[in-house]
């Protein structure tokens, strides 16, 4: 070793060869696939969220009297202020995608089974926390549709019997929205929300290396000269060619399809269509079938039900004996996510 190289390694006495061999573990032949690898691009689309959500924090002012007029000022006078409000609202959308892409591909390939049914609990933990990211930062714009959005999420959960009143009050910092309800979402969407993601998916990688990644079987798949191949250096290459494709995406997108400024909130006059963002499209068209209360329990139960589904699934198994029962379910499930949303994208009411 050389003289910096000795002199690192009398103060950090880590051994070089076990983090290497601590990194580069075996990895299934179907990773090579990236709707098997899609849990690296969620990964990587939150490092570029916190990048630019830094970045954009630097000129945010979470105040009802600045709010709009900060964000106005990164999407039309910063020096690439649009392009990093674009990657960062681009971002947001490929992000949820990919974890919703991620959660299916575990989903119908049964990987969340025995004895991975606690990585998929802390999955839909980070789930909750990607979706309450989306919603919190949506809502910092401090536009008609965002802050009409959080007015009525904040009212929706007040339908919720028991805790549903504190849930409000805890979120907008009073009874309505008021003078300290922006600083609340800035805080939860800039810190408390990132921080709980970054340790849950400390959580959730430390399993995935403990177990190891579900081996599959391919039907009349003619069997390849080795089953495993090293993460380090294969592996880390096609995460980085998805990364750089990521980005080139990323930065199409913030450039073909800038983000623009909507009118500023005016709590005076309410919107004649209030619609959230995309990803809340089934929860929302849902509340508009059932009353207030029955959509927020009948949307709690499918929540425990997804939390708990490798236990559930596995007494359905048990029960039922055939393997196969999650993936007709989980067919059904997914169309109606994709019925429930086209629905409600397509109609104003
Ligand atoms: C930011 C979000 C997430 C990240 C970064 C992430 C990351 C990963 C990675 C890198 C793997 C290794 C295999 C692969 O690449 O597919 C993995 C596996 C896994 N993930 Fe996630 N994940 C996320 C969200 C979720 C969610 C929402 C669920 C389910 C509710 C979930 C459940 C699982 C399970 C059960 C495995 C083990 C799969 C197997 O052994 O084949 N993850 N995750």
């Amino acid at each position: 070793m050389n003289r910096t190289g000795d002199w690192i390694a009398e103060r950090v006495p880590i051994s070089l060869e076990g983090v290497a061999a601590m990194s580069n573990e075996p990895v299934p032949y179907h990773l090579k696939r990236w709707w098997f690898a899609l849990g690296g691009t969620p990964a990587y689309l939150f490092v570029v969220q916190i990048i630019t959500g830094v970045l954009l924090a630097f000129y945010y002012q979470p105040a009802p009297a600045t709010a709009y007029e900060s964000v106005r000022y990164i999407t039309e006078d910063a020096s690439y202020g649009w392009y990093l409000r674009g990657l960062h609202k681009w971002g947001a959308t490929l992000m949820i995608a990919a974890v919703v892409l991620h959660q299916m591909r575990v989903f119908f390939t049964g990987a969340y089974r025995r004895p991975r049914e606690l990585n998929w609990m802390i999955g839909m933990t980070i789930l909750v926390c990607t979706l309450l990211l989306g919603f919190t930062g949506y809502s910092l714009v401090f536009e008609q549709l965002s802050y009409w959005g959080a007015t009525v999420g904040a009212n929706i959960s007040d339908t919720v019997p028991v805790v549903g009143p504190i849930m409000k009050q805890a979120l907008l910092g009073g009874e309505v929205y008021n003078d300290r309800t922006l600083s609340r979402f800035f805080i939860l969407h800039g810190a408390v929300l990132p921080v709980v993601l970054i340790l849950v998916l400390m959580m959730h990688i430390g399993l995935v290396r403990l177990h190891g990644v579900t081996e599959l079987t391919f039907e009349g798949e003619e069997k390849k000269p080795a089953k495993y191949f090293n993460f380090f250096p294969e592996h880390f290459y096609t995460e980085l060619i998805i990364g750089l494709t990521l980005m080139i995406l990323l930065s199409a997108l913030a450039t073909l399809l800038p983000v623009h400024m909507g009118p500023p909130a005016d709590p005076l006059v309410t919107p004649e269509v209030i619609k959230p963002e995309w990803f809340f499209y089934t929860a929302f068209r849902w509340l508009k079938l059932f009353s207030g209360t029955t959509a927020m329990l009948t949307q709690g139960f499918i929540v425990f039900v997804m939390f708990f589904w490798p236990f559930i699934d596995a007494w359905l198994v048990r029960r039922f004996k055939y393997a196969d029962i999650s993936v007709w379910i989980g067919v059904v499930g997914a169309l109606l996510i994709m019925g429930f949303t086209m629905w409600e994208a397509l109609v104003a009411h």
